[in-house]
């Protein structure tokens, strides 16, 4: 079903189409562990542009397309012509010559949409400021690894700034029938369209997509409790006002008291200890936030598998 088809949004997935990437994901991990070969992409290349920095998205497109028996090129947006001003469409079309899939993380997601639509390969979105699709997969696949594969109804609350995992984590709720909360200061909140369409897409699967300010009332019961750093990339000059505005969202012992018993808490990485996280409760789930890094490569893999395979 995804067979020549970008990844650019969990939006534009179908349930079946967000189900397949997640079961194959699961079996291809089950497959590594095992020792068993599985080499879907043989003789196939994937080009990563990368005109951010990366330690997780970089290691697992590359190690994950060597275990797929293919190879990835890793392209510096600062060494490609395009960090000279050759225009996106241009290098869509010269990279599609060579290629059989591009992966990229750049700022605004227009340039994304741009490199796929002028792009006759799969184009996997790796970081936008807008979205984070493959982290969000992946935190799905690790969720049903702690929680069973039902995520119907699962609580999920996101306590801190409304950005591009925020905006993916409510399009992957929606997906999965997930009841999800985020609290974000006021003015901090995930972009409105995102959250419109989620809201629509909540609709077909009994999701629920909430926005409070209050980071008590939506990690009460939570089964699921999630952040993300409180300055991104590209955001290092807010920084320490931040720092300030975002002080009462602090995910630690206190705010987690009243969730589920069991509750697990996530983070897709690099962490800021003391800031959105504390060293006491990054500690308490280093075993599930590292699951979570390791799924990464797992998720990715069935992506590539899927878009680049065939
Ligand atoms: N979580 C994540 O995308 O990590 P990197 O920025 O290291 O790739
Ligand atoms: N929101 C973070 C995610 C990093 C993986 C950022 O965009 O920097």
């Amino acid at each position: 079903m995804l067979r020549g088809k970008d990844l650019l949004s969990i939006h534009d997935l179908s349930v079946e189409e967000t189900e397949e990437i997640l079961q194959l994901a699961a079996e291809l991990k089950a497959m590594q562990q095992a020792g068993v070969e599985h080499k879907i992409l043989e003789g196939k290349t994937l080009g990563m542009i990368f005109e951010k920095s990366s330690t997780r998205t970089r290691v697992s497109f590359e190690v994950g397309m060597y275990q797929l028996g293919g190879q990835a090129l890793f392209l510096s947006g600062r060494d490609l012509q395009l960090g000279r001003g050759e225009p996106i469409k241009d290098t869509a079309r010269v990279l599609s010559r060579y290629l059989n899939g591009i992966m990229i993380r750049t700022y605004g997601h227009e340039r994304v949409v741009e490199l796929a639509e002028y792009a006759d390969i799969p184009v996997i979105n790796a970081l936008t400021d807008l979205l984070h699709p493959c982290q969000v997969l992946t935190d799905l696949l690790t969720i049903r690894e702690y929680k069973g594969k039902n995520l119907q109804g699962l609580k999920m609350a996101y306590v801190g700034d409304g950005n591009n995992m925020t905006n993916s984590y409510m399009y992957g709720a929606a997906k999965m029938g997930m009841t999800f909360t985020a609290a974000t200061p006021q003015g901090y909140e995930p972009n409105a369209e995102v959250t419109q369409n989620a809201t629509e897409d909540a609709k077909a699967t009994g999701a629920s997509i909430t926005l409070t300010n209050d980071p008590y009332a939506a990690v009460k019961d939570a089964d699921v409790v999630v952040t993300d750093t409180w300055a991104s990339m590209g955001q290092e000059a807010q920084h320490e006002e931040r720092k300030k505005i975002f002080a009462p969202y602090q995910v630690n012992k206190e705010l987690l008291a009243s969730a589920d018993k069991r509750v697990i808490v996530m983070h897709c990485l690099p962490a800021y200890r003391g800031e959105e996280i504390t060293e006491e409760v990054f500690e308490a789930n280093a075993s599930v936030i590292f699951d979570e890094a390791e799924n990464r490569l797992h998720t990715q893999k069935a992506i590539m598998a899927l878009t680049m395979g065939g």
